[in-house]
């Protein structure tokens, strides 16, 4: 076996209480019974719409939600809440302690799992991860609102990894930076997997934000996951509807082609994940739905190698959505 992380049927519902006079009780399926492997070095890409489970996913694998179902095994063994599996966030500031020094934030991590003994040592290592994060020393007796977004991203990246992690779930970690900070943090997280072996679970809600960083990329629907694939595959030849209109989202830069692109729009919010509609729980926004799809859950199949999809209309979906670009430029 060689998953560093493997989720077998990952279950996070949520109760809540849905009438407000009745009382009455319900469950929020946030994540619904998820299975995926993530070798070790990897980088898989999570992307779906805002309210699909992404972020209670990460969150269970870091030990942040309890899962009420399934189960998450790190080498093999159960997951209990653990350094080696930490998580960098959207927005670094709502984690950072404006009232602490950036240096004093990277040192502490290090202090509380006992990384590193006394004060000399710890200091040491504090600097290191300052360097290895591309941050100016000086940066230690400096506070994180004298800093901008993405060198704030970079201290969270640095405090992350004061803890010696073997396995970072990244939530949106640069999808509020700007486009040309959002590169340079990318391409430090590259950096850094390199370096140091990490394996990283890279979440966003637009395909384009992970297109790069990626190996393979899991899509996501209202708590499951619809389409996995290596990255390649799935760009290329995308065999689940849900992830055709994901990708005819995607901007083109080439103008010529970028006027052409059709964009797939679909009906509808997402539905309530209180309340999934039956069978594939895509059908009710799905453009190439048939009566199967509203009865019957789709069957999980491997188109090919590494790649499978649940869709009644994979083997159909190449004719009957055309990629929005390439069949546009060709006509
Ligand atoms: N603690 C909670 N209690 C009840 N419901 C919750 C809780 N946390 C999340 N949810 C619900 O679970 C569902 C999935 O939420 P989650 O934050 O995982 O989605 P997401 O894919 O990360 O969305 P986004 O792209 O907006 O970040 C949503 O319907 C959300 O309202
Ligand atoms: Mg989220």
């Amino acid at each position: 076996m060689d998953s560093l992380i493997q989720l077998q049927d990952l279950e996070v519902h949520f109760p809540v209480t849905t009438g407000f006079l009745s009382g009455a009780r319900g469950v929020i399926k946030a994540v619904d019974g998820v299975t995926l492997d993530i070798p070790r070095g990897e980088t898989l890409g999570m992307v779906g719409e805002s309210g699909c489970g992404k972020s209670t996913l990460g969150r269970a694998l870091v030990g942040l939600t309890r899962p009420t179902g399934g189960k998450i095994l790190i080498d093999g063994k159960p997951l209990t809440r653990d350094r080696r599996v930490q998580m960098i966030f959207q927005d670094p500031s709502a984690s950072l302690n404006p009232r602490m020094t950036i240096g004093a934030t990277i040192a502490e991590p290090v202090r509380l799992n006992g990384l590193r003994k006394g004060r000399v040592a710890i200091t040491q290592r504090m600097l290191e991860l300052l360097d290895l994060v591309g941050l100016p020393r000086t940066a230690a007796y400096r506070y994180p609102q004298e800093f901008s977004g993405g060198q704030r991203q970079r201290v969270g990246i640095a405090r992350a990894l004061a803890c010696e992690p073997d396995i970072i779930v990244c939530d949106e970690a640069v999808s509020a930076l700007d486009v040309s900070i959002q590169a340079q943090i990318v391409a430090l997280l590259e950096e850094l997997q390199t370096r140091l072996g990490l394996t990283y679970l890279f979440i966003a809600h637009d395909l384009g934000a992970l297109k790069h960083i990626s190996h393979r990329v899991a899509v996501m629907y209202l708590g499951r996951v619809v389409e996995v694939a290596p990255k390649a595959a799935l760009f290329a030849n995308p065999r689940h509807a849900y992830t055709r209109a994901l990708l005819s989202a995607i901007p083109v830069p080439d103008p010529a082609i970028e006027r052409q692109r059709r964009r797939i729009i679909l009906k509808d919010d997402i539905p309530s994940p209180a309340n999934p509609p039956s069978g594939c729980r895509f059908h009710t926004r799905c453009p190439v739905a048939v009566d199967r799809c509203r009865v019957q859950e789709p069957a999980w199949q491997e188109v090919s190698t590494g790649h499978s999809t649940a869709c009644w209309r994979a083997d159909e979906l190449p004719e009957l959505m055309p990629d929005p670009v390439t069949s546009s430029v060709n006509t």
